[in-house]
Protein backbone atom coordinates (compact mmCIF):
# COMPACT_ATOMS: atom_id res chain seq x y z
CA UNK A 1 0.00 0.00 0.00
CA UNK A 2 1.80 3.35 -1.13
CA UNK A 3 -0.27 5.89 0.22
CA UNK A 4 0.84 5.84 3.52
CA UNK A 5 4.12 6.11 3.10
CA UNK A 6 3.53 8.43 0.40
CA UNK A 7 2.26 10.41 3.90
CA UNK A 8 5.01 9.24 6.02
CA UNK A 9 7.57 10.55 3.33
CA UNK A 10 5.52 13.57 2.74
CA UNK A 11 5.18 14.31 6.49
CA UNK A 12 8.32 13.70 6.81
CA UNK A 13 9.24 16.46 4.50
CA UNK A 14 7.38 18.87 5.74
CA UNK A 15 8.81 18.55 9.41
CA UNK A 16 11.48 20.86 8.74
CA UNK A 17 9.09 23.85 7.09
CA UNK A 18 6.91 23.33 10.35
CA UNK A 19 9.81 24.07 12.38
CA UNK A 20 10.71 26.93 10.85
CA UNK A 21 7.59 28.95 10.11
CA UNK A 22 6.38 28.32 13.75
CA UNK A 23 6.60 31.54 15.57
CA UNK A 24 6.66 33.13 12.15
CA UNK A 25 4.22 35.75 10.86
CA UNK A 26 3.39 35.89 7.18
CA UNK A 27 1.11 37.95 5.93
CA UNK A 28 -0.94 36.85 3.20
CA UNK A 29 -2.62 39.46 0.63
CA UNK A 30 -5.45 39.02 -2.17
CA UNK A 31 -8.00 40.71 -3.88
CA UNK A 32 -11.76 40.46 -3.48
CA UNK A 33 -11.76 37.63 -6.96
CA UNK A 34 -10.91 34.96 -4.54
CA UNK A 35 -14.17 35.87 -2.46
CA UNK A 36 -16.28 35.88 -5.90
CA UNK A 37 -14.63 33.15 -7.09
CA UNK A 38 -15.68 30.66 -4.07
CA UNK A 39 -12.14 29.89 -3.48
CA UNK A 40 -12.37 31.14 0.12
CA UNK A 41 -13.57 28.17 1.93
CA UNK A 42 -10.78 25.85 1.16
CA UNK A 43 -8.33 28.76 1.85
CA UNK A 44 -9.51 29.09 5.16
CA UNK A 45 -8.82 25.28 6.08
CA UNK A 46 -5.42 26.48 4.77
CA UNK A 47 -4.79 29.50 6.93
CA UNK A 48 -6.25 27.57 9.72
CA UNK A 49 -3.33 25.11 9.38
CA UNK A 50 -1.08 27.27 9.42
CA UNK A 51 -2.06 29.14 12.49
CA UNK A 52 -2.47 25.64 14.68
CA UNK A 53 1.53 25.25 13.54
CA UNK A 54 1.70 28.06 15.20
CA UNK A 55 2.26 31.05 12.59
CA UNK A 56 0.82 34.24 13.10
CA UNK A 57 -0.98 35.39 10.08
CA UNK A 58 -2.37 39.11 8.84
CA UNK A 59 -4.59 39.24 6.06
CA UNK A 60 -4.72 41.82 3.31
CA UNK A 61 -8.09 41.57 1.18
CA UNK A 62 -8.42 43.86 -1.53
CA UNK A 63 -12.15 44.63 -3.02
CA UNK A 64 -11.33 45.91 -6.87
CA UNK A 65 -13.80 43.71 -8.68
CA UNK A 66 -16.64 44.78 -6.10
CA UNK A 67 -15.73 48.69 -6.07
CA UNK A 68 -15.96 48.47 -9.94
CA UNK A 69 -19.16 46.60 -9.62
CA UNK A 70 -20.43 48.96 -7.36
CA UNK A 71 -19.15 52.03 -9.48
CA UNK A 72 -21.09 50.67 -12.69
CA UNK A 73 -23.90 50.09 -10.81
CA UNK A 74 -24.44 53.69 -9.73
CA UNK A 75 -23.47 54.55 -13.37
CA UNK A 76 -20.76 57.03 -11.98
CA UNK A 77 -17.42 57.03 -14.61
CA UNK A 78 -14.21 55.64 -12.84
CA UNK A 79 -11.39 57.94 -13.17
CA UNK A 80 -7.77 56.53 -13.75
CA UNK A 81 -5.01 59.21 -13.71
CA UNK A 82 -2.40 59.18 -15.65
CA UNK A 83 0.00 57.45 -13.17
CA UNK A 84 -2.51 54.41 -13.71
CA UNK A 85 -4.36 55.41 -10.55
CA UNK A 86 -7.88 55.42 -9.26
CA UNK A 87 -9.42 59.08 -8.52
CA UNK A 88 -11.85 58.76 -5.57
CA UNK A 89 -14.60 61.02 -6.04
CA UNK A 90 -16.84 61.34 -2.54
CA UNK A 91 -19.21 59.12 -4.53
CA UNK A 92 -16.93 56.61 -5.46
CA UNK A 93 -15.34 56.80 -2.17
CA UNK A 94 -18.59 55.78 -0.65
CA UNK A 95 -19.00 52.42 -3.22
CA UNK A 96 -15.32 51.76 -1.92
CA UNK A 97 -16.43 51.80 1.82
CA UNK A 98 -19.44 50.07 0.99
CA UNK A 99 -17.74 47.11 -0.95
CA UNK A 100 -14.79 46.95 1.61
CA UNK A 101 -16.87 46.65 4.65
CA UNK A 102 -19.31 44.27 2.80
CA UNK A 103 -16.36 42.07 2.09
CA UNK A 104 -14.57 42.63 5.39
CA UNK A 105 -17.94 40.83 6.96
CA UNK A 106 -18.20 38.32 4.75
CA UNK A 107 -14.39 37.29 5.39
CA UNK A 108 -15.01 37.28 9.01
CA UNK A 109 -17.98 35.05 8.39
CA UNK A 110 -16.33 32.86 6.16
CA UNK A 111 -13.51 32.84 8.45
CA UNK A 112 -15.54 32.12 11.66
CA UNK A 113 -17.40 29.31 10.26
CA UNK A 114 -17.33 25.97 11.99
CA UNK A 115 -15.03 23.27 9.81
CA UNK A 116 -16.75 19.85 10.35
CA UNK A 117 -15.48 16.97 8.67
CA UNK A 118 -12.30 18.63 8.24
CA UNK A 119 -8.87 17.74 10.19
CA UNK A 120 -9.15 21.36 11.86
CA UNK A 121 -12.68 20.62 13.13
CA UNK A 122 -13.10 22.16 16.17
CA UNK A 123 -10.18 25.13 16.19
CA UNK A 124 -11.83 28.06 15.08
CA UNK A 125 -10.03 31.23 14.37
CA UNK A 126 -10.00 34.55 16.26
CA UNK A 127 -10.48 37.02 13.75
CA UNK A 128 -9.80 40.95 14.62
CA UNK A 129 -9.94 44.14 12.68
CA UNK A 130 -9.61 47.88 12.91
CA UNK A 131 -7.70 51.16 12.40
CA UNK A 132 -4.16 49.28 12.02
CA UNK A 133 -3.42 52.23 8.80
CA UNK A 134 -3.11 55.67 8.73
CA UNK A 135 -3.60 56.71 5.58
CA UNK A 136 -2.79 60.24 4.09
CA UNK A 137 -3.90 61.65 0.75
CA UNK A 138 -2.19 60.89 -2.41
CA UNK A 139 -2.93 64.63 -3.31
CA UNK A 140 -2.12 66.12 -6.99
CA UNK A 141 -0.37 64.12 -9.47
CA UNK A 142 0.37 65.63 -12.94
CA UNK A 143 -2.09 68.32 -12.53
CA UNK A 144 -4.64 65.95 -11.26
CA UNK A 145 -5.89 65.96 -7.52
CA UNK A 146 -6.46 62.43 -6.32
CA UNK A 147 -9.27 63.55 -3.54
CA UNK A 148 -9.88 60.66 -1.69
CA UNK A 149 -7.22 58.13 -2.97
CA UNK A 150 -4.10 57.93 -0.45
CA UNK A 151 -1.48 56.37 0.63
CA UNK A 152 0.03 54.41 3.88
CA UNK A 153 1.02 56.69 6.05
CA UNK A 154 1.74 54.58 9.53
CA UNK A 155 1.11 51.43 10.45
CA UNK A 156 0.02 50.80 13.88
CA UNK A 157 2.49 48.02 14.30
CA UNK A 158 2.14 47.44 17.89
CA UNK A 159 -1.47 46.87 17.99
CA UNK A 160 -0.81 44.80 15.08
CA UNK A 161 1.81 42.55 17.13
CA UNK A 162 -0.16 42.51 20.37
CA UNK A 163 -3.04 40.66 18.31
CA UNK A 164 -1.37 38.16 16.82
CA UNK A 165 0.50 37.67 20.00
CA UNK A 166 -2.48 36.78 21.45
CA UNK A 167 -3.36 34.16 19.23
CA UNK A 168 -5.48 36.02 16.96
CA UNK A 169 -5.29 36.56 13.07
CA UNK A 170 -5.41 40.29 11.35
CA UNK A 171 -7.53 40.95 9.14
CA UNK A 172 -6.73 44.58 6.99
CA UNK A 173 -8.96 46.39 4.61
CA UNK A 174 -7.68 48.65 1.98
CA UNK A 175 -8.81 51.72 3.56
CA UNK A 176 -7.30 53.98 6.06
CA UNK A 177 -7.96 56.27 8.66
CA UNK A 178 -6.45 59.88 8.66
CA UNK A 179 -5.59 61.94 11.38
CA UNK A 180 -8.63 64.82 10.42
CA UNK A 181 -10.78 61.34 10.73
CA UNK A 182 -10.97 61.26 7.30
CA UNK A 183 -11.16 57.57 5.15
CA UNK A 184 -8.73 56.88 2.37
CA UNK A 185 -9.34 54.60 -0.47
CA UNK A 186 -5.86 52.79 -0.60
CA UNK A 187 -4.52 49.64 -3.21
CA UNK A 188 -4.25 46.37 -1.24
CA UNK A 189 -0.59 45.93 -2.80
CA UNK A 190 0.43 49.01 -1.01
CA UNK A 191 -0.80 47.90 2.57
CA UNK A 192 0.33 44.67 2.51
CA UNK A 193 3.85 46.06 1.94
CA UNK A 194 3.58 48.73 4.21
CA UNK A 195 2.01 46.17 7.10
CA UNK A 196 4.71 43.48 6.16
CA UNK A 197 7.33 45.64 6.63
CA UNK A 198 6.32 47.42 9.33
CA UNK A 199 5.31 44.55 11.79
CA UNK A 200 8.69 42.55 10.51
CA UNK A 201 6.78 40.15 8.65
CA UNK A 202 8.83 37.11 7.62
CA UNK A 203 6.63 36.41 4.52
CA UNK A 204 4.52 38.43 2.14
CA UNK A 205 2.28 36.19 0.04
CA UNK A 206 0.38 37.03 -2.63
CA UNK A 207 -2.30 34.99 -4.04
CA UNK A 208 -2.65 36.36 -7.83
CA UNK A 209 -4.60 35.63 -10.97
CA UNK A 210 -1.40 33.80 -12.50
CA UNK A 211 0.87 30.92 -11.97
CA UNK A 212 3.35 32.92 -10.12
CA UNK A 213 5.80 35.92 -12.10
CA UNK A 214 7.11 34.44 -15.79
CA UNK A 215 9.83 35.64 -17.73
CA UNK A 216 9.36 37.25 -21.33
CA UNK A 217 8.44 34.31 -22.95
CA UNK A 218 5.70 33.52 -20.74
CA UNK A 219 7.74 30.99 -18.42
CA UNK A 220 7.37 30.51 -14.54
CA UNK A 221 10.11 31.56 -11.89
CA UNK A 222 10.02 29.92 -9.43
CA UNK A 223 12.70 31.57 -7.87
CA UNK A 224 14.67 34.76 -8.24
CA UNK A 225 16.72 37.19 -5.96
CA UNK A 226 15.38 40.92 -5.87
CA UNK A 227 17.99 42.04 -7.72
CA UNK A 228 16.94 39.98 -10.70
CA UNK A 229 13.17 41.11 -9.96
CA UNK A 230 14.65 44.64 -9.95
CA UNK A 231 16.00 44.30 -13.34
CA UNK A 232 12.59 42.70 -14.38
CA UNK A 233 10.63 44.97 -13.04
CA UNK A 234 12.57 47.72 -15.37
CA UNK A 235 10.58 47.09 -18.37
CA UNK A 236 6.50 47.81 -17.23
CA UNK A 237 4.02 45.37 -18.49
CA UNK A 238 1.22 45.44 -20.24
CA UNK A 239 -0.62 44.44 -16.78
CA UNK A 240 -0.95 47.17 -14.39
CA UNK A 241 -1.96 44.35 -11.25
CA UNK A 242 1.64 42.13 -12.05
CA UNK A 243 3.50 45.60 -12.13
CA UNK A 244 1.93 46.77 -8.91
CA UNK A 245 2.52 43.35 -6.97
CA UNK A 246 6.17 42.94 -8.41
CA UNK A 247 7.07 46.71 -7.07
CA UNK A 248 5.23 45.61 -3.52
CA UNK A 249 7.51 42.70 -3.72
CA UNK A 250 10.91 44.47 -3.96
CA UNK A 251 10.26 47.02 -1.59
CA UNK A 252 9.18 44.90 1.08
CA UNK A 253 12.32 42.44 -0.04
CA UNK A 254 14.17 45.71 0.83
CA UNK A 255 12.42 47.05 4.00
CA UNK A 256 13.59 43.30 5.44
CA UNK A 257 11.16 41.05 4.44
CA UNK A 258 12.77 37.67 3.96
CA UNK A 259 10.52 35.42 1.66
CA UNK A 260 8.13 36.65 -1.51
CA UNK A 261 5.85 34.36 -2.51
CA UNK A 262 3.33 35.08 -5.32
CA UNK A 263 1.09 31.48 -6.37
CA UNK A 264 -2.05 30.94 -8.35
CA UNK A 265 -5.23 31.78 -6.31
CA UNK A 266 -6.81 29.22 -7.80
CA UNK A 267 -5.05 25.85 -6.70
CA UNK A 268 -6.37 24.23 -3.92
CA UNK A 269 -4.03 24.23 -1.38
CA UNK A 270 -1.72 26.66 -3.09
CA UNK A 271 -0.08 27.88 0.32
CA UNK A 272 0.50 24.44 1.66
CA UNK A 273 2.04 23.52 -1.47
CA UNK A 274 4.13 26.40 -2.02
CA UNK A 275 5.48 26.67 1.89
CA UNK A 276 5.60 23.16 2.79
CA UNK A 277 7.13 21.23 -0.21
CA UNK A 278 10.59 21.68 -1.67
CA UNK A 279 9.28 22.30 -5.34
CA UNK A 280 6.78 25.12 -4.34
CA UNK A 281 4.25 25.66 -6.90
CA UNK A 282 4.40 29.68 -7.66
CA UNK A 283 7.22 32.18 -7.38
CA UNK A 284 9.40 32.85 -4.37
CA UNK A 285 11.62 35.93 -3.98
CA UNK A 286 14.44 36.69 -1.73
CA UNK A 287 17.71 39.07 -1.36
CA UNK A 288 20.25 36.44 -1.49
CA UNK A 289 20.11 33.68 -3.53
CA UNK A 290 18.74 30.17 -1.98
CA UNK A 291 20.91 28.13 -2.42
CA UNK A 292 24.56 28.45 -1.19
CA UNK A 293 27.75 25.78 -0.78
CA UNK A 294 29.44 25.71 2.43
CA UNK A 295 31.75 23.44 5.24
CA UNK A 296 28.63 22.03 7.39
CA UNK A 297 28.77 22.53 10.87
CA UNK A 298 27.43 20.35 14.38
CA UNK A 299 23.79 22.40 13.31
CA UNK A 300 23.76 20.50 10.18
CA UNK A 301 24.08 17.17 11.28
CA UNK A 302 20.64 16.42 11.34
CA UNK A 303 19.89 17.99 7.89
CA UNK A 304 23.02 15.42 7.02
CA UNK A 305 20.78 12.61 8.53
CA UNK A 306 17.77 13.33 6.73
CA UNK A 307 19.33 13.40 3.47
CA UNK A 308 21.22 10.23 3.98
CA UNK A 309 19.34 7.90 6.03
CA UNK A 310 16.94 6.99 2.82
CA UNK A 311 19.91 6.21 1.04
CA UNK A 312 21.67 4.48 3.89
CA UNK A 313 18.13 2.44 4.09
CA UNK A 314 18.45 1.20 0.44
CA UNK A 315 22.06 -0.07 0.63
CA UNK A 316 23.62 3.10 -2.04
CA UNK A 317 25.81 4.43 1.29
CA UNK A 318 27.45 2.63 3.88
CA UNK A 319 25.28 3.04 7.61
CA UNK A 320 27.17 6.17 9.14
CA UNK A 321 26.52 6.66 13.04
CA UNK A 322 25.54 9.73 14.32
CA UNK A 323 28.71 9.90 16.58
CA UNK A 324 30.82 9.42 13.34
CA UNK A 325 28.93 12.35 11.43
CA UNK A 326 29.74 14.83 14.75
CA UNK A 327 33.26 13.67 15.01
CA UNK A 328 34.00 14.58 11.08
CA UNK A 329 31.94 17.03 10.54
CA UNK A 330 34.32 19.32 9.37
CA UNK A 331 35.10 16.48 6.16
CA UNK A 332 31.69 17.86 5.21
CA UNK A 333 30.70 20.13 2.57
CA UNK A 334 26.75 20.78 1.93
CA UNK A 335 24.59 22.68 -0.07
CA UNK A 336 21.82 24.32 1.41
CA UNK A 337 18.53 25.74 -0.11
CA UNK A 338 16.78 27.72 1.63
CA UNK A 339 17.53 26.51 4.80
CA UNK A 340 17.34 23.25 4.26
CA UNK A 341 20.41 20.24 3.63
CA UNK A 342 20.14 19.47 0.13
CA UNK A 343 23.57 18.28 -0.68
CA UNK A 344 26.42 16.58 1.25
CA UNK A 345 30.18 15.30 0.10
CA UNK A 346 32.68 14.67 2.09
CA UNK A 347 36.58 14.14 1.87
CA UNK A 348 38.92 11.72 3.73
CA UNK A 349 42.11 13.06 3.23
CA UNK A 350 45.22 10.51 2.93
CA UNK A 351 47.94 12.86 3.16
CA UNK A 352 50.94 11.00 2.75
CA UNK A 353 49.58 8.94 -0.34
CA UNK A 354 48.55 12.43 -1.54
CA UNK A 355 44.88 10.99 -2.11
CA UNK A 356 41.61 11.54 -0.68
CA UNK A 357 38.52 9.70 -0.59
CA UNK A 358 35.48 11.10 -2.20
CA UNK A 359 32.40 9.70 0.67
CA UNK A 360 28.86 10.03 1.32
CA UNK A 361 28.13 12.25 -1.53
CA UNK A 362 24.32 12.72 -1.40
CA UNK A 363 21.35 15.18 -3.45
CA UNK A 364 17.98 15.12 -2.61
CA UNK A 365 16.03 13.46 -4.96
CA UNK A 366 13.74 17.21 -5.30
CA UNK A 367 17.13 18.63 -6.18
CA UNK A 368 18.70 16.10 -8.65
CA UNK A 369 19.64 16.78 -12.13
CA UNK A 370 20.42 20.21 -11.59
CA UNK A 371 23.75 20.50 -11.37
CA UNK A 372 24.20 19.82 -7.12
CA UNK A 373 25.92 16.82 -7.62
CA UNK A 374 29.07 18.40 -10.14
CA UNK A 375 28.93 21.48 -7.53
CA UNK A 376 30.07 19.74 -4.67
CA UNK A 377 32.07 17.55 -6.52
CA UNK A 378 34.37 20.39 -7.56
CA UNK A 379 34.25 21.67 -4.09
CA UNK A 380 35.87 18.41 -3.00
CA UNK A 381 38.66 19.06 -6.01
CA UNK A 382 39.18 22.89 -5.17
CA UNK A 383 39.37 21.10 -1.76
CA UNK A 384 41.75 18.54 -2.08
CA UNK A 385 44.10 20.98 -4.42
CA UNK A 386 44.38 23.08 -1.37
CA UNK A 387 45.57 19.96 0.86
CA UNK A 388 47.65 19.29 -1.80
CA UNK A 389 46.46 15.86 -2.80
CA UNK A 390 46.92 14.70 -6.11
CA UNK A 391 44.00 12.13 -6.61
CA UNK A 392 40.59 11.56 -5.70
CA UNK A 393 39.34 8.28 -5.28
CA UNK A 394 35.39 7.08 -4.40
CA UNK A 395 33.75 3.32 -4.12
CA UNK A 396 30.91 3.41 -5.38
CA UNK A 397 27.67 0.69 -6.30
CA UNK A 398 25.13 2.70 -8.17
CA UNK A 399 26.69 5.55 -9.68
CA UNK A 400 29.34 4.60 -11.52
CA UNK A 401 28.43 6.22 -14.71
CA UNK A 402 28.09 9.77 -13.29
CA UNK A 403 31.63 9.55 -11.61
CA UNK A 404 32.85 8.32 -15.13
CA UNK A 405 31.15 11.12 -16.90
CA UNK A 406 32.74 13.58 -14.27
CA UNK A 407 36.19 12.79 -15.35
CA UNK A 408 36.69 9.91 -12.92
CA UNK A 409 38.12 6.42 -14.78
CA UNK A 410 37.62 2.77 -12.82
CA UNK A 411 40.71 1.66 -11.27
CA UNK A 412 41.40 -1.54 -8.82
CA UNK A 413 42.36 -1.54 -5.28
CA UNK A 414 46.16 -1.09 -5.79
CA UNK A 415 45.45 2.58 -6.42
CA UNK A 416 44.05 2.91 -3.38
CA UNK A 417 45.94 4.14 0.26
CA UNK A 418 46.78 0.39 2.16
CA UNK A 419 44.77 1.23 5.30
CA UNK A 420 41.41 1.82 2.80
CA UNK A 421 41.99 -1.25 0.72
CA UNK A 422 42.68 -3.38 3.83
CA UNK A 423 38.94 -2.59 4.91
CA UNK A 424 37.78 -2.94 1.07
CA UNK A 425 34.27 -4.95 1.76
CA UNK A 426 33.75 -7.79 -0.46
CA UNK A 427 30.81 -8.24 0.01
CA UNK A 428 29.62 -4.72 -0.96
CA UNK A 429 31.57 -5.06 -4.23
CA UNK A 430 32.21 -1.32 -4.95
CA UNK A 431 33.44 -0.49 -8.22
CA UNK A 432 36.65 2.13 -7.44
CA UNK A 433 36.90 5.40 -9.79
CA UNK A 434 39.77 7.64 -9.72
CA UNK A 435 40.22 10.97 -11.19
CA UNK A 436 43.28 13.15 -11.16
CA UNK A 437 43.40 16.65 -9.12
CA UNK A 438 44.66 19.19 -12.32
C1 LIG B 1 24.71 10.72 -8.08
C2 LIG B 1 24.14 12.03 -7.57
C3 LIG B 1 24.98 12.56 -6.42
C4 LIG B 1 24.11 13.04 -8.73
O1 LIG B 1 23.65 14.27 -8.24
P1 LIG B 1 22.92 15.34 -9.20
O2 LIG B 1 22.93 16.62 -8.47
O3 LIG B 1 21.63 14.80 -9.65
O4 LIG B 1 23.92 15.38 -10.42
P2 LIG B 1 24.16 16.53 -11.49
O5 LIG B 1 22.93 17.38 -11.57
O6 LIG B 1 25.45 17.20 -11.18
O7 LIG B 1 24.30 15.67 -12.78
C5 LIG B 1 23.14 15.26 -13.43
C6 LIG B 1 23.54 14.28 -14.54
O8 LIG B 1 24.01 13.08 -13.94
C7 LIG B 1 23.19 11.99 -14.35
N1 LIG B 1 23.03 11.07 -13.22
C8 LIG B 1 22.44 11.33 -12.05
N2 LIG B 1 22.53 10.24 -11.25
C9 LIG B 1 23.17 9.31 -11.95
C10 LIG B 1 23.56 7.97 -11.69
N3 LIG B 1 23.29 7.37 -10.54
N4 LIG B 1 24.24 7.32 -12.65
C11 LIG B 1 24.51 7.91 -13.82
N5 LIG B 1 24.18 9.16 -14.13
C12 LIG B 1 23.51 9.85 -13.21
C13 LIG B 1 21.89 12.61 -14.77
O9 LIG B 1 21.21 11.82 -15.70
C14 LIG B 1 22.33 13.93 -15.36
O10 LIG B 1 22.79 13.72 -16.67
P3 LIG B 1 22.40 14.74 -17.86
O11 LIG B 1 22.93 16.07 -17.43
O12 LIG B 1 23.08 14.16 -19.04
O13 LIG B 1 20.92 14.69 -17.90
C15 LIG B 1 22.67 11.84 -7.10
O14 LIG B 1 21.95 11.21 -8.11
C16 LIG B 1 22.51 11.02 -5.82
O15 LIG B 1 22.49 11.56 -4.73
N6 LIG B 1 22.37 9.70 -5.95
C17 LIG B 1 22.15 8.84 -4.83
C18 LIG B 1 23.38 8.70 -3.96
C19 LIG B 1 24.57 8.16 -4.68
O16 LIG B 1 24.48 7.29 -5.52
N7 LIG B 1 25.73 8.70 -4.31
C20 LIG B 1 27.01 8.30 -4.79
C21 LIG B 1 27.54 7.34 -3.80
S1 LIG B 1 29.27 7.44 -3.73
Amino acid sequence: MSAPTEFVTWFRSAAPYIRTFSGQTFVIAFDGDVIEEGNFTDLTHDINLLVSVGVKVVLIHGARPQIERAIKAKKLKPVMSSARIRVTDEQSLTCVKEANGRLRLEIEALLSMGLPNTPLAGSPIRVTSGNFVIAQPKGVINGVDHLYSGDVRKVRCEAINKRLEDGELVLISPLGYSATGEIFNLTYEDVATEVAVAIGANKLIYLSDQAGLSDKKGNLLQELTTSALKLQAKNKTKDPLQDRIKASLIKASEGGVDRLHVIDRKINGGILLELFTHEGIGTMVSRDPLETIRNATLDDIGGILSLIEPLENEGVLIKRPRENLETEIQKFTIVEHDGLVVGCVALNPFGKEKIGELACLAVHSSFQYAGVGERLLKAIEKNCAKQKLTHVFVLTTASSHWFLENGFRQTNLTALPKAKANLYNYQRNSKIYIKTIK
